[in-house]
């Protein structure tokens, strides 16, 4: 993103403009960081673990309408706390793997059963509620507490990875090396540590990409081990799953996208797979059912949770 009229820009102090660790990076991140993200506005932990709990496994894209809308919806964790199981799982539709909408909810739940007034900052705190791993709570952390803990996803990963140990791949690193580099790197103050880590993720959503990687455009090429070490192979393999259409994931949100419009008998729910088996239907339900995004309900009928 060029620097043009009309882009919002989250509040920066004067640290968080300083050189940095990295060399070259923050430049790059002032003039070219995705900084209309609407979460990256937004300092309040609920707010930012919405949007980091979306994330996970969705596009931006996606999530940006998603992310207003549950919002609008429920703009407190007490609110989240108090909605049915159903509800929320309505609200998720669109974003896929839907437990992570039961887990907010229960991350909410808790929270609010145990007296707090608000989602906690603190990483150990955060990284005990359902749904949340190292990188959602160091990222609630960082993004919306401003404390100076380390964030390493996928994009921030193949950063270091290639940056700092000449591997063309995140997943030829160990998870443990990666956090381990990413804290020797955090400058000190909570502030400029946010805007590294934000700079770091976007160096890799926009330059460093997994594929067709913009070494031509990137501030750290000329520091870059894997660049000079002539951008070797990763080792590790990228697998090509089965086609989407025919796995176990794809026939679960097919149910869970029918229970979102109301009840259904088991035999409505067969005739919906891309296969229509009773057994696989059968086996598919069992599992929803032990995540808890669906009941039995009467008359052999099943729903969401809460719809029942
Ligand atoms: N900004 C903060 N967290 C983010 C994420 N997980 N993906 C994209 N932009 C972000």
């Amino acid at each position: 993103m060029t620097r043009g009229k009309g882009v919002r820009r989250p509040p920066q102090t004067r640290a968080a403009h300083a050189s940095g660790t990295v060399p070259g990076l923050m430049d790059w991140y002032r003039d070219s960081g995705r900084h209309s993200l609407p979460w990256r506005f937004s300092r309040d932990p609920y707010v930012v673990l919405v949007s980091e709990v979306m994330l996970q496994q969705t596009q931006v894209s996606r999530v940006i309408p998603a992310y207003g809308a549950w919002l609008v919806r429920w703009p407190h964790v007490f609110c989240l706390a108090a909605a049915s199981q159903g509800d929320v799982i309505r609200q998720w539709s669109g974003l896929g793997y839907n437990r992570r909408a039961l887990n907010l909810q229960r991350a909410a739940s808790a929270l609010v059963a145990a007296g707090a007034e608000s989602v906690p900052v603190d990483p150990a705190i955060l990284i005990t509620l359902p749904g949340i791993g190292r990188y959602t709570a160091a990222a609630v952390a960082s993004f919306a507490g401003e404390m100076p803990v380390p964030v390493v996803d996928t994009n921030i990963g193949r950063v270091l990875a290639r940056r700092y140990l000449g591997l063309g791949s995140v997943r030829d690193a160990s998870p443990s090396r990666l956090w381990q580099l990413a804290a020797e790197l955090l400058p000190a103050a909570g502030p400029a540590a946010r805007e590294h880590n934000l700079a770091l993720m976007d160096l890799g959503a926009t330059l460093c990409r997994s594929a067709a990687p913009s070494c031509g455009s990137c501030p750290v090429a000329s520091s870059c081990s894997w660049l000079l070490a002539g951008r070797p192979v990763p080792t590790a393999g990228t697998s090509v799953g089965p086609r989407f259409e025919t796995t176990d994931r794809f026939a679960r949100g097919r149910i869970i996208d029918a229970l979102r419009r109301g009840p259904h008998s088991f035999d409505s729910l067969v005739a919906l797979l891309p296969s229509p088996h009773s057994a696989q239907t059968g086996r598919l339900l069992s599992g929803l059912e032990q995540d808890g995004l669906v009941v039995r309900a009467v008359r052999g009928f099943w729903t969401l949770p809460g719809d029942d």
